[in-house]
């Protein structure tokens, strides 16, 4: 690995600090090559890579498998149109034309030993021609029934380097979901541990990818201010929010199997809550970070059968209209069962049992066909221990929030009191506000172009650790395990699209006398 900045790089404990981050040369090998996740995110975000500053070097390579019989010209211009129409940056024949002399296909079936033969055999040949050094990533973007064949005849055929000290290296990155449940999250990691070791493992979360993601550990720990007001003495409870205007969009086979709490709890809402949470890291070396994240994990007790029922909410949108446009319920969806009882809407409340966070409340809610594509974080802080200001408008006084807007409008506000002008003394709610876009203008980089970049430069920082998977499905499985031993504590409420989820979930957080934000 070359790296530019050997005063940061020589200090393990800052690794993941490094400025200037040079990659070698090497092959991704993305199992899945035709469908969508590699037209729409990752060969965009590879291209966009190629044309930042610095380039990814010219003789990076992509072998594209999959099942279907492509010729490399086809598989290129799959990856032509994914390119123009979803790279960030702009589209260049000339760059184009470099990149795409990277560009291959390899047909394999997953479980047919002998293409992984011919594959290993195409990978050693490009090594020759194009420098690559025996320098491997490869990519699990299939579906996940197919993790494990496909681990497992790669090493069979020779094509894994196990070894993570060199010459040369090899890494798996794995996409979602990791397993169903805890029990087949461990499985998988154990099969995937036979072939790769874990510091070979990098399981993407594309939410830790996002530039405001990392921002909360930037605002938490890179300021003295908010550090010191960090904990249950002055917050009264944290709002985490991830809503989707869009509905299952085409993979009602898929959420069948999944529903709102594994696509958007287990992984997204929960790392979101472990960035907010977690004590300051000894350093920014992926392990020390991770170490701190699991250990928030662990101290969110999985609920009882009695707290599922008093503590979570579940949904599913039903047919309706958004705006002008007529939109089908879930039940309607290719591939939904007609009486299906999967959720599109959850709402939990989540205790973290430490010293820092007892009694504090972390309300989680995330859906599809809601208002509107919103994600933050809101850190809602105690009011003033009693009202200096009583009898003169001082009722309308509005806790503090720090907010964390993390898409669309990326930024950071904090609501505050101030006295209106005027002989009277009326106290109003004003927000300070910084926002990404007009301060630094451009595009931030997409979430996949940096974890990509992370995983070829060898930094896992803001990647699921094995033990984290499987600490966070411990938790998912305790809700569902409640709702499926108690299902009418807890029915699947139809919701209108369009409105932020079922009337419970309103319900639910006003008995803590305490109200969702409006978005
Ligand atoms: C994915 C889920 O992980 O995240 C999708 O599978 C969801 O269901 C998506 O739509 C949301 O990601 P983003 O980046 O659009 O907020």
């Amino acid at each position: 690995m070359l790296v530019e900045n050997p005063s940061v790089v020589d200090n393990p404990l800052r690794a993941g600090l490094s400025e200037t981050r040079t990659v070698a040369p090497c092959i991704m090998v993305i199992f899945g090559a035709t469908g969508d996740l590699t037209q729409r995110k990752l060969l965009p975000a590879l291209y966009s890579l190629a044309a930042d500053q610095p380039p990814l070097p010219a003789n990076f390579t992509v072998v594209g498998v999959a099942r279907r019989p492509w010729s490399d010209e086809e598989f290129r211009q799959y990856a032509e149109d994914g390119v123009k129409e979803f790279a960030r940056q702009p589209y260049d024949p000339a760059l184009w034309e470099t990149f795409a002399k990277g560009i291959s296909y390899c047909q394999v079936e997953f479980d047919d030993d002998a293409a992984y033969r011919t594959l290993t055999e195409k990978l050693t040949q490009l090594d020759q021609e194009r420098g690559t050094n025996g320098n491997r990533i490869f990519y699990l973007a299939t579906p996940p029934r197919y993790y494990d064949d496909i681990v497992q005849r790669l090493g069979a055929a020779g094509a894994v380097e196990r070894t993570t000290t060199g010459p040369s290296f090899s890494r798996l990155i794995v996409e979602k979901p990791f397993g169903h449940d805890r029990e087949s999250a461990m499985r998988l990691n154990a099969e995937l541990n036979q072939v790769f070791k874990e510091d070979q493992i990098y399981r993407i979360d594309h939410y830790l990818g996002k530039e405001t993601v990392q921002n909360i550990l930037v605002l938490r720990f890179g300021n003295g201010i908010f550090e010191p007001i960090w904990t249950r003495e002055y917050i009264d409870h944290v709002q985490i929010t991830v809503a989707e205007s869009i509905g299952v969009e085409g993979r009602g086979g898929y959420y069948e199997e999944a529903g709102t709490l594994r696509d958007m709890v287990q992984n997204h809402m929960l790392q979101l809550t472990t960035l907010v949470a977690m004590e300051p890291p000894a350093g920014f070396a992926a392990n020390l970070v991770r170490d701190e994240k699991v250990k928030v994990l662990h101290a969110i007790m999985p609920m009882s059968i009695d707290e599922v029922a008093e503590c979570t909410v579940r949904g599913q949108y039903g047919p309706g209209w958004i705006g002008s446009q007529e939109v089908p319920g879930y039940r309607e969806e290719k591939g939904v069962a007609p009486n299906s009882p999967t959720d599109t809407f959850v709402a939990a409340k989540i205790a973290i049992d430490n010293w820092r966070w007892a009694g504090v409340p972390f309300y989680l809610r995330t859906g599809k066909r809601l208002p509107k594509r919103i994600s933050e974080v809101a850190i809602q802080f105690k009011r003033p221990p009693f009202s200096l200001f009583r009898n003169t408008g001082a009722d309308e006084l509005q806790p503090n929030i720090l907010s964390m807007r993390i898409q669309p409008n990326e930024g950071i506000a904090l609501k505050f009191g101030v006295k209106a002008p005027g002989q009277a003394m009326h106290i109003r709610t004003m927000n300070m506000e910084f926002l990404y876009g007009s301060s630094f203008g451009g595009e931030p980089p997409e979430a996949y172009e940096r974890l990509l970049l992370d995983c070829m430069v060898g930094d896992s920082t803001l990647f699921t650790r094995r033990d984290e998977t499987e600490a966070a499905w411990e938790l998912v499985d305790a809700i569902e395990a409640g709702w499926q031993t108690e299902p009418d504590a807890n029915p699947v409420e139809l919701y209108d699209p369009g409105t932020w989820g079922p009337r419970r979930a309103e319900e639910f957080i006003e008995r803590d006398g305490r109200s969702w934000r409006r978005l």
